[in-house]
């Protein structure tokens, strides 16, 4: 698998466009949950519906739609379950659906699949659609979208989005660092060691069916060319005899995330004594950012808010260990950083570098990247006494591979009490304090200073809840037109 140098262009007209555009312009979002009510119409409709592609378009198209299924969704329209057993574990078994999962992932207590909104038992999603559309076009075009769904779907729940610009609820700008996707194919594909942080990635720890940071092949659906007569789908490019039913397409993370607006300000209030200033300090140092998004880096370019890696603040004393943004992107490299040359590189390799041990705790970032696609509900203003609606983030992300990916960041990154060598705190934003998740309290938060002790906070408060979730898979066009009519046919490959 090592040295394959793939050059076949990128069928962007069979990609959905999510993978490529965050459809900022498009203000106003809505995402439909539904349930297979009849299973001959849904895939009517699944097999015509109006597709946004990646595929370049001037003017942007006014509306925008795109479609993902999740493994229930799948077994509902008819798909054979040998089809649905080639898509990954995880997606099988679905967010909620396995207490251990659960118990990594943070859901436990007021987080619990038990206690969702939607995602368990009876209220598992079959189909999400995702509509976009600018300022303006969104309630014809969601009227005109249910109207087509009515005969073939029920409809569970209906995220609508706020429309409060750049900046989430918590009132930090987002959307500034996302990975870089190789779309021209330039970057070799090798498992070679890469000695220093780069933000662009492999296409395949995104879509299916592409190199990824391995050299190798994400595992995805493969059909005999029998179960694919008509050859509707990409041959894979691996296994040039196979159909390759994941090509083009992504696994979808979609979870409910609830913020407590006032909590949060109140905690930053009483942590900093009223004192104003303090207060952001404490805001940015638990983010990572300040408000407007500028790293705590200080040689961070201004005119580039993504142009910075922690090499230069090993302890944390600039940007704490436990931040959000480096916990779930902690920026470094296969090896920790050093000087250049054979022998430093091979102190660093066989342990001899006591510094590089230090820094080698937190495994490579190259795999464990998140494309987010998320969007704020609830209110759009900043929190006030008239508006109570509960808010957050519709936090979605794309990838090849959940386990490596979504599920990892949040696991052993985001919720754990010994990321990087830390004792007692998970993210400070988003962490479960919930106790009895192995590892006694975890509800502080360090930040080291370069002389002296750490300045530690203790007592937060839990800010974020998770009121539903499901992973789905977000094919390819063909991909999708493919599914639809194979439980019409009742195939059983
Ligand atoms: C309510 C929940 C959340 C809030 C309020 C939130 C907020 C933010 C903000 C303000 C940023 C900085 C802006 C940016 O770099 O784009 C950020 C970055 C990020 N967040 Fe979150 N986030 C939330 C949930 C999550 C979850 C659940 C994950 C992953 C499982 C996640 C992963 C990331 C990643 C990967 C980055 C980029 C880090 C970097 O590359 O520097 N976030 N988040």
């Amino acid at each position: 698998m090592s040295n394959i140098r793939p050059t076949a262009p990128v069928e962007l007209d069979d990609i959905q466009g999510l993978l490529r555009f965050g459809y900022k312009h498009h203000s106003q979002a809505c995402f439909l949950l539904l349930r297979v009510k009849d299973p001959a119409a849904a895939r009517a409709w699944l097999a015509s519906a109006p597709v946004t592609s990646a595929a370049p378009a001037e003017p942007p198209p006014a509306t925008v739609l795109q479609i993902a299924l999740s493994s229930n969704g799948l077994r509902a329209l008819g798909v054979p379950a040998a089809v649905v057993e080639g898509f990954s574990s995880e997606f099988i078994s679905g967010m909620g659906g396995d207490p251990s999962r659960s118990r990594r992932l943070g859901d436990v207590g007021a987080n619990a699949p038990s206690q969702w909104a939607w995602g368990a038992d009876d209220k598992l999603p079959h189909v999400l659609v995702l509509l976009y559309a600018l300022p303006g076009h969104m309630n014809a075009w969601q009227n005109a979208v249910e109207a087509q769904c009515a005969a073939g779907f029920d409809t569970l729940a209906r995220l609508q989005c706020s429309e409060r610009g750049d900046h989430e609820p918590f009132g930090f700008l987002d959307g500034i660092s996302q990975p870089l996707l190789d779309w021209s194919r330039d970057r070799p594909v090798r498992d070679a060691e890469q000695l220093h942080y780069t933000n662009l990635s492999c296409l395949g720890e995104f879509l299916l069916g592409y190199p990824n940071e391995y050299g190798g092949y994400t595992d995805r659906p493969l059909l005999s060319p029998q179960q694919d007569p008509q050859a509707l789908l990409p041959r894979a490019e691996d296994l040039p005899d196979q159909a390759d039913l994941g090509r083009n397409g992504s696994y979808l993370v979609l979870r409910q995330l609830e913020q407590d607006v006032q909590g949060f300000c109140q905690c930053l209030h009483a942590q900093a004594g009223g004192d104003l200033v303090r207060q952001e300090q404490l805001a940015a140092a638990m983010l990572g950012r300040t408000r407007d998004g500028q790293p705590l880096l200080p040689s961070t370019p201004a005119s580039d808010l993504n142009a910075f890696d922690y090499s230069s603040d090993p302890r944390g004393t600039q940007c704490p260990l436990g931040a959000h943004i480096r916990r779930a992107n902690p920026r470094n490299a296969d090896l920790p950083a050093g000087a250049p040359g054979l022998l430093p590189w091979l102190a660093r390799t066989l342990g001899f570098d006591a510094a590089a041990l230090e820094q080698d705790r937190v495994p490579s970032t190259r795999f464990h990247r998140l494309l987010r696609r998320g969007r704020a509900y609830g209110q759009d203003g900043p929190p006030g006494p008239t508006d109570a609606r509960p808010t957050g983030l519709h936090f979605i992300c794309l990838g090849a591979n959940i386990a490596r990916q979504f599920e990892f960041v949040q696991g052993a990154w985001l919720n754990s009490p010994h990321f990087d060598g830390l004792q007692g705190e998970n993210d400070p934003l988003l962490g479960n304090r919930a106790p009895g998740l192995g590892s006694g309290v975890v509800d502080s938060f360090s930040m080291p200073r370069a002389q002296g002790a750490d300045q530690r906070l203790s007592g937060l408060p839990q800010f974020v809840t998770v009121r539903g979730g499901a992973y789905f898979f977000l094919p390819g066009i063909r991909a999708l037109r493919y599914l639809a009519q194979l439980g019409d046919k009742g195939d059983t490959p």
